[in-house]
């Protein structure tokens, strides 16, 4: 089966990678294109939407495969969810995890979340979702070389370490979207997708 993860996140791909690559009868092949990212309530919304516009849009040589999409964001109690579905943006526009370490400062309440969608179409028979949660906490520096985006300053829970002071396997056995791919591997061992 070709999986076909359509992603500039070469952190994602990576992830991606560690947890179902390996699964045996699975392709997965990179692609970047970009589609619609509307500015919905939920991650959930702009998957959605997104897988929409794909299934009208996406070549058939994709379509006849299978197509993953994936919107993440972090969530933090503190600032009633922000910067939430706009995580993207703030990472582009403010500078990321500097700017929510910024707006953190002498807050004792350091509560966080991560949350993933994933969206499959193209050989299922309705496009599906697949969403993870990763509870934690902010630290109060950034810490650590690896992962990317907000890594250097999550703190899973049960841990000490930031997402970005562990390996790429470690990491997914804590992170939203570690959680979400087992979901999809339990799934396509269960399905017939060719
Ligand atoms: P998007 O899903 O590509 O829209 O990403 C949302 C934003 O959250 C981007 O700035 C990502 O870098 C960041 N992000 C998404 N997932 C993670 C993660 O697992 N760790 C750290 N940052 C993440």
């Amino acid at each position: 089966m070709k999986i076909y993860f359509i992603t500039s996140n070469e952190g994602k791909f990576n992830e991606v990678t560690e947890a179902i690559g390996s699964v045996s009868g699975v392709e997965l092949e990179r692609l970047e294109l970009s589609y619609p990212e509307i500015q919905g309530e939920t991650l959930e919304h702009v998957v959605k939407f997104a897988m929409g516009w794909l299934k009208e849009h996406l070549e058939d040589k994709y379509l006849e495969h299978t197509v993953m999409i994936e919107d993440s964001g972090l969530f933090v109690n503190r600032l009633k969810g922000f910067p939430g579905i706009y995580s993207a943006y703030v990472h582009r526009t403010i500078g990321g995890y500097n700017a929510v370490l910024t707006l953190m400062e002498g807050e004792w309440d350091r509560r966080a979340h991560f949350e993933t969608c994933i969206g499959i179409l193209g050989q299922v028979e309705e496009p599906k979702l697949f969403v993870g949660k990763c509870d934690g906490t902010l630290a109060n520096d950034a810490r650590g070389t690896g992962g990317f985006g907000y890594d250097p300053i999550f703190i899973p829970e049960g841990e000490k370490r930031t997402f970005a002071e562990m390996s790429v396997e470690e990491k997914n056995k804590f992170s939203h979207r570690g959680k979400a791919l087992m979901d999809l591997k339990k799934f396509l061992a269960d399905t017939n997708i060719r």
